[in-house]
C-alpha cells in the first residue's frame, strides 16, 4: 500500500478544534466515559495542554492532545484516529510526532488508558509503553484507567530535564 503522507500541525482555529472535539467525542472510549463535545472542547481550552490535527491532504483523519506545561509533564492526554482510516499505522506516525516533541524536553511519556480498551492497551505496548499502575474507578464507576510510561533515560542522566518530573495528579 501506498505511504500516506500524514500531515501534522497545531490547532490553530476554533473550527478545527470543534472539528477535532467531535472527532474525539464520537469515538470510543469517550462515549463510555461520557465526554460529550463540549466537555472535550473544554479540555482543548485549558491552557495547561496543547492539540494537534493530522491531516491528510485536506481530510481531518487524527487529533492528540498533550500535557506541556504545570506541575505534570510529558503527559499524552488522547489520541484518537478517525475510525475509517484506523489500522493504516496512522496512530504509529501521530505517535511518533508526539514522542519527538516531548521527549526533547521530558524523560518520560506518560498516559492513561481506560481497562475496557484493549486494542489501545496493545497499540501503546507495541509501541514500547508499560503498565506502571491502575487508577481505579477513575474517570467514571466501573472502569479503571491504566497508567504507562515509555521512558528515554533517568530523569537525572538526561540533560537539560528537570527534577521535578512527576507523575500525574489528574
Ligand atoms: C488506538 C488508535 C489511536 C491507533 O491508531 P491506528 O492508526 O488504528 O493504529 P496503527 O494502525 O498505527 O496500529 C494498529 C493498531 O491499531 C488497532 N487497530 C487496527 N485496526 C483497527 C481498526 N480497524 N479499528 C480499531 N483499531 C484498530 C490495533 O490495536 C492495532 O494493533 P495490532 O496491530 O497490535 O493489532 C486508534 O485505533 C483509535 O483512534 N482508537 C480509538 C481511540 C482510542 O482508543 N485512543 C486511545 C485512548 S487515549
Amino acid at each position: 500500500m501506498k505511504d500516506l503522507e500524514l500531515n501534522i500541525r497545531r490547532v490553530s482555529t476554533h473550527k478545527e478544534s470543534l472539528s477535532c472535539a467531535e472527532l474525539m467525542a464520537g469515538s470510543e472510549p469517550w462515549i463510555t466515559l461520557g465526554m460529550d463535545r463540549d466537555h472535550v472542547v473544554n479540555i482543548f481550552n485549558d491552557p495547561l495542554n496543547e492539540v494537534f490535527a493530522a491531516y491528510i491532504g485536506e481530510a481531518l483523519v487524527g487529533t492528540m492532545v498533550i500535557q506541556t506545561k504545570g506541575a505534570f509533564t510529558g503527559y499524552l492526554k488522547s489520541i484518537v484516529v478517525k475510525p475509517d482510516r484506523r489500522g493504516q499505522k496512522l496512530g504509529e506516525k501521530m505517535m511518533a510526532f508526539i514522542e519527538k516533541e516531548i521527549f526533547a524536553t521530558c524523560a518520560n511519556l506518560f498516559l492513561c488508558v481506560s481497562s475496557f480498551n484493549r486494542e489501545a492497551q496493545r497499540f501503546y505496548q507495541r509501541l514500547g509503553y508499560e503498565k506502571i499502575g491502575v487508577l481505579k474507578n477513575y474517570l467514571v464507576d466501573g472502569h479503571d484507567e491504566i497508567l504507562m510510561r515509555k521512558t528515554i533515560a533517568p530523569i537525572l542522566e538526561k540533560t537539560g530535564n528537570s527534577p521535578s518530573e512527576s507523575v500525574p495528579e489528574d
